[in-house]
């Protein structure tokens, strides 16, 4: 589904991601991890069109070139993101949010009626089909997160890009997050590549680990293979888990 070739992206001297190759395939939840500064979130910008990548880089989702496409044209093509700061619509209604998520989704040309009834699914989806009304800012930060996901869902896309989703929440909320992405993947057949410094959210949810240091993979495989992996170790000493 998404296939890269060498990513790369410099920040004027600095190299930010220097030579990645990643697949995600169809039906699966893969997650990046690594050190503050490894480059993740700028993996995430130059796949999403955020950031151009420097010239030899070659990504394709669904078969097509996307390097040159624009943020907005690689979302309607069915590669969506969220970003490390939650960003919900804080004086739109729950329900508005979810429907810009069904407007702006993948086919163009939805009528209003549809749009609003993908809209009230994905809140349901996520269980905020009460809240449809509120202020989505009044929400408390774990259901904007699940409201993150809905306006996601309603999208309808192939390939979603998670970008510290779990962050602030309490274990038993992260839990009910990564219950919810696993649901993403089993019931709408949405892959998912998440970034990620909280462990226990993807250990029992990713099938596959990506581990990025200074903007190299320095190793990828299963949550057990990453668990036991000296180089991952290494790469976290002295690292302020914070
Ligand atoms: N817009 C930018 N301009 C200059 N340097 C940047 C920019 N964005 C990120 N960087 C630098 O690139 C490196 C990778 O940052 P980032 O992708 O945010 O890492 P991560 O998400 O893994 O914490 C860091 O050294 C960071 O300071
Ligand atoms: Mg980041």
């Amino acid at each position: 589904m998404l296939k890269a070739a060498n990513i790369r992206k410099k920040f004027g001297g600095l190299v930010a991601i220097d030579g990645v190759d990643l697949e995600i395939g169809r039906g699966e939840i893969v997650a990046l991890i690594g050190p503050n500064g490894a480059g993740k979130t700028t993996l995430f910008n130059t796949i999403t069109g955020v950031l151009d990548p420097e010239e030899d880089t070659e990504i394709t989702f669904n078969g097509e070139d996307i390097v040159a496409l624009d943020t907005h044209e690689i979302a309607r093509s069915g590669l969506l993101r969220t970003f490390q700061i939650v960003r919900v619509f804080g004086e739109m209604t729950v329900f508005e949010n979810a429907l810009a998520g069904a407007l702006f989704g993948s086919d163009e040309s939805i009528s209003q009626e549809d749009a609003e009834e993908r809209a009230r699914e994905a809140l349901a989806f996520v269980g905020l089909e009460e809240k449809a009304e509120m202020e989505a800012g009044n929400l408390p930060i774990a259901q904007q997160k699940q409201l993150e996901l809905a306006r996601t869902v309603a999208s309808d896309p192939d390939l979603v890009l998670l970008d510290e989703i779990a962050s602030g929440l309490t274990p038993g909320e992260i839990s009910e997050l990564s219950n919810t992405i696993r649901r993403l993947r089993d019931e709408r057949g949405i892959s998912v590549f998440w970034i990620e410094h909280i462990m226990d959210a993807i250990m029992g949810t990713a099938d596959r680990i990506i581990v990025l240091k200074s903007g190299r993979k320095i190793a990828e495989g299963t949550p057990e293979e990453i668990q036991n992996d000296e180089a991952v170790a290494e790469a976290y000493l002295g690292e302020d888990h914070s």
